[in-house]
């Protein structure tokens, strides 16, 4: 595991993309699995500056998200392919057939999962995974549970998680209670994997999923296994570390 602490939430998302900027510099076809939340903005927002400069080409990049809500197709405002889209994919030269997130539309959870599934394994799997952290240690929507989740798989959103997503719904009601999301054998299988932490509410999860054992309570600390795990962190983010 390499940790690489920066100063604060800008510094941060500019060394996470001058990592994926290596990616997919050294190898233009390169497979990116991608999340969405706060933590990965400032990133998006760095790798949308260097395309802009004609430095980095996403003409061969494909994609593949972490996760969507159950329930809402690509036009809701709330879904992750509406966030991918406004954040990065519509702004960059990325063909559109090579982006790939979970049809939350679909109800046919199995169908879905399974489809999903398929998918990674047809681009031959991850080149770099891109992370973000949830409070109570979730990566992607892999909640606390009794097991490592290998698969894509419908989950049920913990009231934690629910409480924390809240805040880009217009009211509590709103937010999806189910989630398809990519399986935690799927993250472990990525080459290298970028996890990004900023600020002090992450403080306490960065410690228990890195300075504490490895369990699937707390599902980012399998990561502590991956051969190639990057966290960068904020000074804050990595203050209990
Ligand atoms: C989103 C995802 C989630 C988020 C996590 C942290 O695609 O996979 O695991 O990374 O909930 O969210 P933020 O960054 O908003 O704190």
């Amino acid at each position: 595991m390499r940790i690489l602490e920066t100063d604060d939430y800008g510094s941060m998302s500019r060394k996470a993309a001058w990592i994926i900027f290596s990616q997919v510099t050294l190898k233009p076809d390169s497979v990116l699995g991608l999340a969405t939340g706060s933590s990965p903005i400032g990133t998006y927002e760095e790798l949308v500056r260097l395309f802009s400069s004609g430095d980095l080409d996403f003409s061969k990049v494909k994609t593949v998200n972490l996760d969507e809500y159950k329930g809402l197709g690509p036009e809701d405002p709330q879904s992750y392919r509406y966030f991918m889209n406004y954040n990065l994919f519509s702004k960059i030269n990325i063909n559109q057939d090579s982006i790939n997130i979970p049809r939350g539309e679909d109800p046919d959870a199995s169908r879905e999962c399974l489809r999903y599934d398929r998918v990674i394994e047809s681009l031959g799997g991850i080149d770099l995974q891109l992370l973000g952290i949830g409070r109570n240690g979730h990566i992607g929507f892999n909640e606390p549970g009794d097991s490592f989740p290998k698969s894509t798989h419908c989950t049920a959103l913990t009231e934690s998680t629910i409480e924390a997503n809240k805040r880009f719904f217009e009211r509590v009601q709103d937010v999806p209670r189910f989630a398809y999301t990519m399986g935690i054998g799927s993250i472990m299988g990525a080459k290298s994997i970028v996890m990004v932490a900023s600020g002090k509410a992450k403080a306490d999860i960065v410690k228990k999923a890195f300075a504490g054992p490895i369990t699937p309570m707390v599902p980012a600390s399998v990561l502590q296994l991956h051969p190639c795990f990057t966290l960068v962190g904020d000074k804050e983010a990595l203050s209990q570390l």
